[in-house]
């Protein structure tokens, strides 16, 4: 596994992997319409929308040659954004080390204090890296509220 930071050429493949992932891994813990609602379906990509949300972010991508296994957005206020794993992948420590990267990433710039909003896939994935739950959230979108948790660590 090779990680690199992220360029707008991968925009379709964090794009499809996010989607990939959410629809193979959420559905034990999310009902179908909180999961459309997530990330909707049977529509044309908003590309625009996608680099807008991603801009900002510092994306850290994970790879097996041409194949990516996961990726991870954080912000330089320690909040971790994006973390999905594809699910070919799941379960091999690809997001543990995307997040390991990141964290470091983040104490390099003086940054030791880090927090998340975790889905409840990933809920179990934080709180075994040390995040403790400090308030549970309901997000609304598209009229579906979806259960999520603020994390700390
Ligand atoms: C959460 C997610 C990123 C974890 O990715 P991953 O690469 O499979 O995680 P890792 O292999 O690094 O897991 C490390 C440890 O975290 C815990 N863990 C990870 N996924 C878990 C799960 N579904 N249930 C329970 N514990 C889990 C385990 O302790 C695991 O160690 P183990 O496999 O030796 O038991 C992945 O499940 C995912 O992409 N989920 C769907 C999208 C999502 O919810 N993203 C987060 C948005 S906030």
């Amino acid at each position: 596994m090779h990680i690199r930071l992220a360029d707008a050429e991968d925009d379709a493949a964090l794009l499809a992997l996010f989607h990939d992932s959410i629809y193979a891994l959420g559905p034990e813990y999310y009902q179908p319409e909180e999961l459309q609602a997530w990330a909707p379906k049977g529509q044309a990509p908003d590309w625009q929308k996608w680099r807008r949300r991603l801009e900002p972010l510092v994306t850290l991508t994970a790879w097996n040659d041409e194949s990516l296994l996961g990726f991870l957005s954080y912000e330089l206020d320690g909040h971790i954004d994006f973390l999905y794993t594809s699910p070919q992948a799941a379960r091999r420590g690809v997001a543990t080390t995307l997040l390991r990267q990141a964290e470091q990433e983040l104490q390099e710039h003086g940054i030791d204090a880090f927090f998340t909003e975790a889905s409840r896939v990933a809920k179990p994935f934080f709180a075994h890296h040390g995040y403790r739950v400090e308030a549970e959230e309901w997000l609304e979108r598209d009229g579906v509220c979806l259960r999520r948790f603020r994390m700390r660590k």
